[in-house]
């Protein structure tokens, strides 16, 4: 039912990140490599309720397949019916349930990772939505509430049972945010006790990291979030390591650039939210993210805090390259970019 995680498939899956994820950055990383792409969470209700602005967050391309589209929510029937919903718009690859998610806004309606507290809530709500669609139903968690009750197996076990056909685990609690390492024998617990296939996911940036957590643990494929919004490359580099062993040579300052003014110029291109300015002071956080790795990113940085159209980014793009004698040959460190 879910082809790409077949036996000799290894795929690598762009996560799902809010305010991320949209349809412009999804269709990048498949250029760039991704297999498997997941919407950004949506709230089951806002579909049920025609929200324009929560069924934007659905829109993709066919080019993007396989493509999910990410749920949350805290009643099964209700999500059921979101999720048939989305399946009548535009049918994706499979539906994935979000029992990952640490917000507040989320956890304190019961939904994301709130349900992991609640395996009778929880299992109502996979059982419902894989009996309420035709499509595969798969389901993204983290590995319990807090350190005191990791409990990724037992709820592993649960969505098997119920019916979910693929899990991905992110190797941290609730409690921990984006913050500590993900723990990867958890996720490796977890692979070994359902027969469905388990996507390992939590601080993977390289071929390297892939190559380590595949042969560590029985994980059927790889979900990589925050390196990919500092290095979209991290795709294809990742391939190549695992093809040929050796590793790729990072993109060059001048693809970056070239990079950052396509995504601005496709972003422009699909809005209906906003002109240029608007949609470029939106991204301003993303290219700051695309600077982390590049020799005088943080002359950029300061920049990008003002940007407000294409032809601003050209200007310090140039002024950059007037002025790269000036920077050193190594990235400076890099905390004030937002992670
Ligand atoms: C900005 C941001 C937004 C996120 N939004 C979602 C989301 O909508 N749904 C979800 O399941 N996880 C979401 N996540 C979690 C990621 O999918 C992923 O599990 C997490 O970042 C760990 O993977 P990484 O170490 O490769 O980044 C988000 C993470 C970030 C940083």
């Amino acid at each position: 039912m879910l082809p790409w995680l077949n036996s000799d498939r290894f795929p690598l899956y762009l996560a799902p990140m809010a305010g991320v994820t949209d349809v412009t950055f999804r269709g990048l990383c498949k250029d760039l490599g991704a297999d498997v792409v997941v919407t950004e969470f949506v709230s089951a209700e806002g579909i049920l309720q025609r929200d324009d602005r929560t069924r934007h967050y659905t829109d993709f391309e066919d080019g993007q397949r396989p493509l999910g589209v990410q749920l949350f929510g805290a009643d099964g029937v209700r999500m059921g019916e979101a999720a048939r919903k989305i399946i009548d718009w535009k049918q994706p690859d499979f539906i994935d349930i979000n029992f990952g998610c640490p917000v507040n806004k989320v956890v304190s309606k019961n939904g994301g990772s709130s349900l992991l507290k609640n395996c009778p809530m929880l299992a109502e709500v996979a059982r419902e939505v894989a009996k309420a669609v035709p499509i595969p139903v798969t389901a993204k968690m983290r590995i319990g509430w807090d350190a005191q009750s990791i409990n990724a197996v037992e709820v592993a076990k649960i969505l098997e049972d119920c019916g979910i056909q693929a899990i991905t685990v992110h190797g941290r609690t609730r409690a921990q945010g984006y913050t500590g390492q993900a723990d990867w024998e958890v996720i490796g617990q977890v692979a070994d006790a359902v027969k469905i296939p388990v996507i390992g996911n939590g601080d993977i940036a390289s071929g390297m990291d892939v190559e380590v957590r595949r042969a560590q643990t029985n994980v059927r494929g790889i979900m990589i979030g925050r390196a990919a919004m500092a290095n979209p490359w991290v795709f294809q580099e990742a391939k190549q390591y695992l093809e040929t062993g050796v590793h790729a040579t990072p993109a060059t300052v001048e693809q970056r650039f070239a990079f950052m003014r396509k995504h601005c110029e496709l972003a422009i291109a699909r809005s209906n939210r906003g002109g240029e300015f608007e949609i470029v002071r939106s991204m301003r956080s993303r290219l700051m993210g695309y600077t982390r790795s590049i020799p005088g990113g943080k002359f950029l940085r300061g920049r990008f805090g003002q940007i407000g159209s294409l032809m601003e980014l050209d200007d310090i793009l140039a002024e950059y390259q007037r002025q790269s004698h000036r920077f050193h040959s190594r990235p400076e460190p890099d905390e004030d970019v937002p992670a």
